[in-house]
C-alpha cells in the first residue's frame, strides 16, 4: 500500500517505531533501485534539499529537483494536474510547500498512487521533527526512542511549523513539552498536527514568560523569528518577540546540563546569539546529522514491506 508521512500526528505508533528504527540502522541500498523520488521546492532549503536528495542517492534511486518557478504549483498548473503527472513517471514525491492543503489534494487526485512527504508547510515539518526527536535520544537516553519520557523540552519563539511537529512528537514519546511565546506567537489548536490533541503522553503547557519556559528544563529548542512568508513582518516581530532570545542568561534557567537545539537556518542576533549557538550546550549540527538519518528512517519505512 502507498504510504505518506505528512504530519507527525497522522502517523501511527508503529510507522514512528519504524521510522526511528530504519533511521538508526544500517541499510540496504537496493531499497529504492531505480526508482526515482520527485522533490518539489515552493520555498529556499539547505538541510531538507540535501539531506532528502543524498538520502535518495544512497538507497539507490534517483532525485529529481523541481523549483517553484518551474512548477508553479496552483499558477502554472493546478496540485493535482502536478500531481497527476509526477504519479506517471516516480514513485514519491517529497514536497516543501506554502500551504498544507496541496497534500490532501494531490493524494486524492492521484488516488493514493504516488507517496507522499511533507519537506516543511506552513503547519508542520514532521522530518525535521524526527531528526530532532533523534538527537534528543542521543543526548538523554542513548538512542533508545522508547526511553524518552519525563523530560522537559522547552520551545521559545514563534511556534509554527516546528514547534508543532516538534510538540506532537515529544507528546507522543512522553515528554513533557512546555512553550515560551508572546501574544500571537503562542501555539494553538489545529486542524492538523495538532498537540493539543496528543492523549496518554507527556503534558502541554504553555507561557508567556522565556524564564518560566525554560526554568530548570533539559532541552531548550528555538526556530527563526521570521518564518518563510513573513519576510515583510521583520521589524515588529524583532521587536515582539525581543524577550525570548535564547541567549546566555536565559541559557542558566533551565538545567545545568541543558542542550540547545535549533533546526536552522539561524538569525544570530535575532533568536539565538553567537554565543549560545556556537557554545558546548549547543547540539544543532547533531540535528543537521540526524535530517539525513531521518529521511533514510522515512524513505526505507516508505517502501518497506510488511
Ligand atoms: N531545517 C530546515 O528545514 O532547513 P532548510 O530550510 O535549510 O531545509
Ligand atoms: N519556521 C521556519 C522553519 C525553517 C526550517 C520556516 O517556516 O521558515
Amino acid at each position: 500500500m502507498t504510504k505518506r508521512f505528512i504530519t507527525v500526528g497522522d502517523a501511527t505508533e508503529q510507522d514512528l517505531s519504524d521510522i526511528y528504527h530504519l533511521a538508526r540502522t544500517p541499510f540496504d541500498d537496493e531499497t529504492l533501485k531505480g526508482q526515482g523520488v520527485a522533490l518539489v521546492f515552493e520555498r529556499p532549503s539547505l538541510r531538507t534539499r540535501a539531506s532528502s536528495s543524498a538520502a535518495v542517492h544512497e538507497l539507490g534511486g534517483y532525485a529529481t529537483f523541481f523549483g517553484a518557478d518551474e512548477v508553479g504549483l496552483d499558477e502554472r498548473e493546478s496540485a493535482e494536474d502536478i500531481g497527476r503527472t509526477l504519479a506517471e513517471m516516480f514513485a514519491i514525491c517529497a514536497l516543501r510547500v506554502r500551504d498544507h492543503g496541496v497534500f490532501e489534494r494531490i493524494w486524492r487526485a492521484t488516488g493514493g498512487r504516488l507517496a507522499l512527504i511533507n519537506l516543511l508547510s506552513d503547519v508542520a515539518h514532521p522530518t525535521q521533527a524526527v531528526a530532532d526527536a533523534l538527537t534528543i535520544a542521543d543526548e538523554f537516553s542513548r538512542g533508545d526512542l522508547t526511553q524518552l519520557a519525563g523530560l522537559e523540552v522547552a520551545y521559545v519563539g514563534d511556534a509554527t511549523n516546528v514547534a508543532r511537529s516538534l510538540a506532537v512528537c515529544l507528546l507522543r514519546a512522553g515528554v513533557n513539552v512546555r512553550v515560551g511565546a508572546p501574544a500571537g506567537y503562542q501555539l494553538t489548536p489545529s486542524e492538523v498536527e495538532n498537540p493539543f490533541a496528543v492523549t496518554g503522553g507527556g503534558t502541554l503547557r504553555l507561557f508567556s514568560n522565556a524564564a518560566e519556559a525554560v526554568r530548570g528544563a533539559n532541552v531548550i529548542y528555538t526556530d527563526s523569528w521570521v518564518s518563510m512568508g513573513f519576510e515583510s513582518e521583520v521589524v515588529k516581530r524583532r521587536e515582539e518577540l525581543a524577550e525570548f532570545r535564547v541567549d546566555e542568561e536565559l541559557v542558566t534557567r533551565a538545567d545545568a546540563n541543558a542542550i540547545v537545539m535549533h533546526c536552522l537556518p539561524a538569525h544570530r542576533g535575532d533568536e539565538v546569539t553567537n554565543s549560545v549557538l556556537d557554545g558546548p550546550r549547543s547540539r544543532v549540527w547533531r540535528q543537521v546529522h540526524h535530517r539525513h538519518s531521518a529521511m533514510m528512517g522515512v524513505l526505507r519505512w516508505m517502501k518497506e514491506e510488511k
